[in-house]
């Protein structure tokens, strides 16, 4: 759960905080909502794309979130043609939303993606190893991992980390006291009309 906020002491900077130490936690924690937000992408066509990917590490002083994908699936297409993101979490129990925008990074085949990898487990690592890339049309229902597939290293060429160097932060808390919202950057932060 969302760690919680005291709504008649809040300040601008408790609010921050409070997001970017919500954000290191959920990454641990499997139960968190706001371990697994909503990336929402543009693609080639201008249209806005969005799907759930898991928050996998936080760099709350750099202001960066970390996620994982198949360096051959359409978001990373995407991202190539427009670096631009957003990640939407949302606590439905907090009635809570943080909007995380900005510039992403692919990292793929670097130290970055060495080491993410060399500490993914062997179920995670399955995810690398369909033999089409996502989004590839099949004629049955099915994983698209080959029985051959392998095991240990096999996937390791087609797995990305995903970096968003994060511009401005967006806080919405549905409280029954009144809705609060703030917006930060890493050098401004004000309160919004929810
Ligand atoms: C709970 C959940 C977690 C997911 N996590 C990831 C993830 O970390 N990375 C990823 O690439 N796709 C993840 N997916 C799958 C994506 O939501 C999406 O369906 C898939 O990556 C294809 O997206 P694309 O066609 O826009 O590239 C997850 C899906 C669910 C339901």
């Amino acid at each position: 759960m969302t760690q919680l906020l005291d709504a008649d002491a809040l300040d601008l900077t408790r609010v921050r905080d409070h997001v970017w130490t919500g954000l290191s936690r959920a990454v641990g924690d499997q139960a968190s909502p706001m371990r697994t937000p909503v990336l929402a992408t543009v693609d080639m066509n201008g249209a806005p794309q969005a799907r759930t990917v898991v928050l996998r590490a936080v760099d709350a002083e750099g202001w960066r979130v970390f996620w994982y994908t198949d360096i051959r699936a359409p978001k990373v297409a995407h991202l190539r043609g427009d670096a631009r993101a957003s990640l939407a979490f949302h606590d439905p129990v907090e009635r809570m939303q943080w909007r995380l925008s900005g510039r992403t990074c692919i990292r793929s085949g670097d130290a970055n993606a060495a080491a993410a990898w060399a500490a993914l487990s062997q179920v995670s690592r399955r995810n690398y190893r369909t033999q089409l890339p996502p989004g590839t049309a099949m004629p049955l229902p099915g994983d698209g991992i080959p029985v051959d597939a392998g095991e240990g290293e096999t996937g390791r060429d087609r797995f990305a980390v995903i970096e968003l160097v994060v511009g401005t932060v967006d806080w919405l808390w549905l409280h029954p006291g009144g809705h609060r919202r703030a917006r930060f950057t890493r050098d401004a932060a004000t309160w919004l009309t929810p």
